[in-house]
């Protein structure tokens, strides 16, 4: 942290940041990645060191954090469970303790939100969720962003979030990180998210973290999901660490497979996103993910520039 900046900020579910300082973020994302298409050098964040902790796998989350560290001007550390003391049982408290006094900013893909709590409440430097088991905040950040990117107007102070208001997001899959924090999500910034499971794979509404239901309606069958959504969005059947649970799940969520026929009921406009990984004939028929609907690389750039904002917010504060 910077000497002097009081309020050190961890980022670990969505719900961490309020509304305005969405708003901003995605200000200075827009401003960050036009910089970045233009090939503006911007790096506020030389001398600056983020290290990357990863327990599960990844390939977005690994690119679009390290590349826009660089882009800013810092460097970064890569640390797997397998080749550091993580995988040797060191404490998650003790590890948080010596990484965090000697790197700037610290991003985290791990199992438990527990364990990424604990290893902030024991950390000097911000913290970042890259994913854990109930939360996959920086998607959705990239998420909402690319969704302003393609249907907001832009005014004096960036994009109209009012766009957000009142839309429905349609959530066909299983009630997991990502479906979790798009409740978050829905809650802070006033929209409304139909979730279809199937049976025995629903959100929880105490493990979203959410205050209430109200940002949030079940629906028994995915189509009636897609109803009138302005955006449609799945993920995959089985996600890390659930892979034990693999061949039963492929019979469950057989149904929950958005095609053409799901897509037709949303709203004519609507958009399809896809954090990725796909499974084409798994949880997106190829022709929906491959399809004029679909803005899943425009999502998958996005992360790295709403990133960029996060890391520069996390560490530097507000610009101007
Ligand atoms: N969407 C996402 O987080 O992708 P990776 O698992 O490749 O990082
Ligand atoms: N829900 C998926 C997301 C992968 C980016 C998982 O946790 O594996």
């Amino acid at each position: 942290m910077k000497p002097g900046m009081s309020l050190m900020k961890h980022y670990l579910q969505f719900k961490d940041l309020r509304a305005e300082e969405y708003s901003y973020l995605f200000e200075r994302a827009r401003i960050i990645k036009r910089r970045f298409k233009n090939y503006e050098r911007y790096q506020p964040l030389a001398d600056r060191t983020l290290a990357m902790i990863f327990e599960k796998a990844s390939t977005r989350t690994r690119v679009s954090f390290e590349a826009g560290m660089y882009q800013m001007g810092g460097s970064v550390v890569h640390l797997t469970t397998d080749g550091s003391q993580l995988g040797r049982s060191e404490p998650i408290e003790d590890s948080a303790r010596v990484i965090s006094r000697m790197v700037d900013l610290v991003m985290i893909r791990t199992f438990e939100q527990t364990k990424i709590e604990a290893f902030a409440a024991h950390s000097r430097v911000p913290v970042i969720n890259g994913l854990t088991n109930e939360f996959h905040p920086c998607q959705i950040l990239a998420d909402l962003f690319t969704y302003l990117e393609h249907r907001a107007p832009v005014g004096a102070d960036g994009y109209d979030m009012n766009s957000l208001k009142g839309k429905v997001v349609a959530w066909v899959g299983d009630g997991n990180n990502m479906a979790n924090t798009w409740l978050q999500a829905a809650e802070i910034l006033g929209f409304t998210v139909h979730v279809s499971t199937p049976g025995g794979y629903e959100v929880d509404p105490k493990v979203a973290g959410i205050r209430s239901t109200d940002c949030y309606k079940v629906f028994d069958n995915p189509r009636d999901a897609c109803l009138g959504a302005d955006l449609v969005t799945t993920d995959v059947w089985t996600s890390m660490g659930y892979e034990a649970e693999n061949e039963a799940r492929k019979t469950a969520f057989a149904d929950w497979c958005v095609d053409t026929g799901m897509m037709a009921q949303a709203r004519p406009d609507a958009l399809f996103m896809h954090c990725l990984p796909a499974h084409r004939g798994e949880e997106v028929a190829a022709d929906v993910i491959d399809g004029p609907q679909s803005v899943v690389w425009d999502e998958a750039e996005n992360r790295m520039h709403v990133q960029k904002a996060l890391m520069e917010y996390l560490l530097i504060g507000r610009i101007g």
